[in-house]
């Protein structure tokens, strides 16, 4: 990626081309450079802006960035929490979808990971549309009423409260995390907590060889990344099992007859008897 600057060189193992010569050129643009190299000249993409930034964290995918933007229902205008910022890759995607009415609220404990990601913003001119917070979330946000929250940091379930608090009602939560045995604590944290609408799921992009007589699918593709949990927070958190899925419903009763089970027969093993009892049947 290049910022045009009159009077600036561009060097490259293919050759040099002056920034000049590139000025004003529409995009899709073949040029030259002083080798005789062909260039194309392109409008860096979302995946660019994300991708190319510099990183001292792990850093969202483009794949998994679509699929949050989606779980986390963000148009022009929304006002969404994250945290933390990290390299800030994910901080970019919530901005080019909330600009230019919108807010990101991005939270970091950690100064040093801030200042890349303060200046990776800067460099694409989107921090213009994100608040930077220099805090642990464990003391809570500063806002409220937002539309939408992400965390995306090691233990999401021990800051629950702190999202539901900062969520508007009716807004959208999701977590990322890299470990199934990550996802099932979050999801103990976020039944207990008051959440609803609950989901898991990994994104999985195969491309082709865009080679019309003989198409077939890329040799190699990324593999696991992260999982992507959403969740919609619940006003009466009264009964939050109310709002839990079939499936987990009937896991839930099944287990608490199997404890009564090997209750009553430790008991029938304490205390035997002549009688037959019958055993109750497993929903
Ligand atoms: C995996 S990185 C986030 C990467 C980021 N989403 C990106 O795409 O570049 C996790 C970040 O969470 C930060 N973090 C961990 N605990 C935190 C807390 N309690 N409050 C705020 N930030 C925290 C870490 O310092 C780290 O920078």
């Amino acid at each position: 990626m290049l910022r045009l600057q009159p009077g600036r060189l561009f060097h490259s193992n293919l050759g040099k081309v002056q920034h000049d010569e590139l000025i004003d050129l529409p995009y899709g643009t073949t040029v030259f450079s002083h080798l005789g190299h062909s260039m194309l000249l392109l409008e860096p993409s979302l995946d660019d802006l994300m991708t190319r930034i510099k990183r001292n964290t792990q850093i969202i995918f483009p794949k998994d960035a679509a699929m949050i933007l989606r779980r986390l229902n963000l148009r022009a205008g929304s006002r969404v929490i994250e945290a933390g910022t990290g390299s800030g890759a994910l901080t970019i995607a919530l901005a080019w979808a909330v600009a230019p009415g919108g807010r990101v609220y991005s939270y970091e404990i950690r100064e040093d990971h801030l200042l890349v990601a303060r200046s990776n913003l800067e460099k694409i001119g989107l921090l213009k549309y994100v608040e930077l917070h220099s805090a642990s979330i464990l003391e809570g946000f500063e806002q409220n009423n937002v539309d939408a929250l992400v965390l995306d940091l090691r233990t999401p379930w021990v800051f629950l409260e702190q999202a539901h608090r900062a969520l508007r009602p009716g807004g959208f939560f999701v977590s990322l995390v890299p470990t199934t045995n990550q996802v099932s604590e979050l999801l103990q944290g976020l039944e207990k907590m008051g959440f609803a609408d609950i989901s898991v799921e990994e994104v999985l992009v195969r491309a082709y060889k865009p080679v019309p007589d003989r198409l077939r699918p890329d040799d190699t593709m990324v593999g696991h990344t992260v999982f992507v949990i959403s969740a919609r927070p619940i006003v009466d958190r009264e009964d939050p099992g109310r709002w839990l899925s079939d499936e987990r419903k009937r896991f839930e009763a099944r287990r608490i007859l199997e404890e009564k089970i090997s209750e009553e027969e430790s008991k029938r093993v304490s205390q035997p008897s002549d009688k037959k009892r019958s055993r109750p049947k497993l929903p």
